[in-house]
């Protein structure tokens, strides 16, 4: 057992415990899944040809998962199933072809996937994007909005009757630390006003997939849908790389590799017993959802977020 104290200075020192420092120390106490853990599920990841989707999708399939890399570029996707198959021979992964922030697409991927996917055990919402400028979907959504948290929200809700069918289904939410330093943006949802930068959009979208997770929580308690949060510390990701390189530069080797970051939400999706629902992860510890008085907000304020969620992608 990892000690509390220890665990927690780590934490609040975000860079002991956000970088590879951080699971170095912590990963003394954890011990493996069994290596039989998901033998028999079938779990889809999102965002999985690149970085920590690529490694969540790596780390199932090694706990024997069946696992569909949902994908924006089948090309990409299939470069990264090949990678794959090298490091866990036999695996059985498969690429499904969806653009989470595309709210049509969403839907036409979800009816295509139920007929073919009758339980589904879990759904890792790993797909991540920082827009450089302020980019709209198709149906007007701000991207990072849209692909952190709408098109997340809409695929669960219509995958729910195969979610519903397995017997201890999970989704998991992959948040980032920096929605600590954003509160709700309950005046402007879309990032319609102020001069719009990527990395306060992408924080302000994480907020609200943290702060809607024990919404979603109690909604999907009822097909007994387990609903964690999490982030993953640090890590050296294509996307880090494209969208972040002074931070990269800046943090060079302390970074974690993909796969150190995506062990908590395979720990999620395997461990036993089941996690208590609706919380907020990281390194396999229930974190708290705010450090700065300035990111708090009111029961109502949460209410007008989620209403608004909810209404646009058609679920009220
Ligand atoms: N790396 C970190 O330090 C860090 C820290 C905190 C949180 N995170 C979160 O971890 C997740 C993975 O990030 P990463 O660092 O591994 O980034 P990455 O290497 O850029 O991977 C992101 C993945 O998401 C996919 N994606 C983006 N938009 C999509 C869409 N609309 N539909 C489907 N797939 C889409 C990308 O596909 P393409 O290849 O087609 O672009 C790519 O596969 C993200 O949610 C990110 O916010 C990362």
């Amino acid at each position: 057992m990892f000690p509390t104290v220890l665990d927690e200075v780590l934490d609040r020192t975000i860079v002991g415990g956000y970088t590879r420092l951080g699971s170095a120390v912590r990963r003394r106490f954890w011990s493996p899944p069994a290596p039989d853990a998901l033998t028999g599920s079938t779990i889809l990841v999102t965002g999985a040809n690149s970085g920590i989707g690529k490694a969540i999708a790596a780390g199932g399939a090694g706990l024997g998962a069946t696992v569909l890399m949902a994908v924006r570029d089948r090309a990409r996707g299939e470069a990264a199933r090949a990678d794959i198959l090298d490091a866990v021979p036999g695996a059985c992964v498969q690429i499904e072809r969806s653009d989470v922030s595309d709210l049509a697409d969403v839907r036409a991927f979800a009816a295509d996937l139920l007929p073919r996917v009758p339980a589904l055990d879990a759904v890792i919402h790993n797909a991540g994007v920082m827009p450089p400028q302020r980019t709209t979907t198709e149906e007007g959504h701000e991207l990072s909005l849209a692909t952190h948290v709408l098109g997340p929200v809409l695929l669960t809700e219509l995958l729910l009757p195969a979610l519903d069918a397995a017997t201890d289904p999970r989704v998991v939410l992959m948040s980032s630390g920096g929605m600590y330093t954003q509160g709700l943006p309950v005046g402007d949802i879309e990032y319609r006003t102020g001069e719009y930068r990527g990395a306060i959009a992408y924080a302000r979208s994480k907020r609200i997939q943290v702060a809607l997770t024990p919404l979603l929580a109690h909604r999907w308690a009822v097909q007994s849908v387990t609903v964690a949060a999490m982030h993953p510390g640090w890590a050296d990701t294509p996307g880090v790389a494209t969208s972040l390189p002074g931070f990269r530069r800046l943090t060079g080797p302390l970074l974690r590799t993909a796969a150190d970051a995506a062990d908590t939400a395979v720990w999620l999706t395997a461990v036993s017993p089941t996690p208590p629902s609706g919380r907020f992860w990281h390194d396999r510890a229930v974190r708290p959802v705010h450090y700065l008085p300035s990111t708090r907000y009111s029961e109502a304020e949460l209410q007008t977020v989620w209403q608004y969620c909810l209404a646009a992608v058609g679920l009220v």
